[in-house]
């Protein structure tokens, strides 16, 4: 099931300054429909700067095998707020940063996760990720993508992206 919502934006200008916080007030409301659904995994994506990494079936797969109830997607920049760098637990391979521009879950806990939002449509929703993602004491079971096996940022990451067309049942 794909949910479009449509409204007047007043989240800032996220392509050039923080913002973002309209989308986790929407979601937030959203998600408290589906919060009793232990079964049901839900992905959030950004429209314009995110690809899938691979088909639906495949991407659920790889979900599972990352054995955390959500991940969000990895990048290359601490952002907005440098200084948070050094809490995120090193890598040996791949991103290190969370980026909220994509995340799937299972429905409770992405549910419980955005019910903290408290803040205003033009504060940062990847901040407030990343305070969540960085306060163990919350105890959300969360991991990274660090290695882009379900989200592809195109943020930073251009060169990184090699498109090949296969042959119709290649
Ligand atoms: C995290 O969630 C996964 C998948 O539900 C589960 O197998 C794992 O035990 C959980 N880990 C912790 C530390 O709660």
């Amino acid at each position: 099931m794909v949910v479009i919502i449509v409204v007047e934006w007043k989240g800032g200008d996220v392509a050039r300054t923080v913002g973002g916080g309209q989308k986790v007030r929407w979601l937030k409301k959203e998600l408290l429909k589906h919060s009793e659904k232990k079964e049901l995994v839900i992905m959030f994506v950004d429209s314009y700067d995110v690809i899938f990494a691979s088909g639906p079936e495949e991407l659920l797969t790889k979900f599972n095998r990352l054995g955390h109830r959500v991940v969000f997607s990895a990048e290359g920049f601490c952002w907005p707020d440098q200084r948070l760098a050094s809490k995120y637990p090193e890598v040996h391979s791949g991103k290190r940063y969370l980026n909220s521009g994509g995340f799937i879950g299972f429905a409770p806990d992405l549910s419980a996760m955005v019910q903290q939002w408290k803040y205003k449509d033009n504060d940062d929703d990847q901040l407030f990720y990343t305070r969540i993602y960085l306060d163990k004491a919350q105890r959300f079971n969360m991991t990274l993508d660090h290695r882009s096996r379900i989200f592809q940022n195109l943020n930073g990451a251009i060169g990184e992206i090699q498109t090949r067309v296969s042959p119709e049942g290649a």
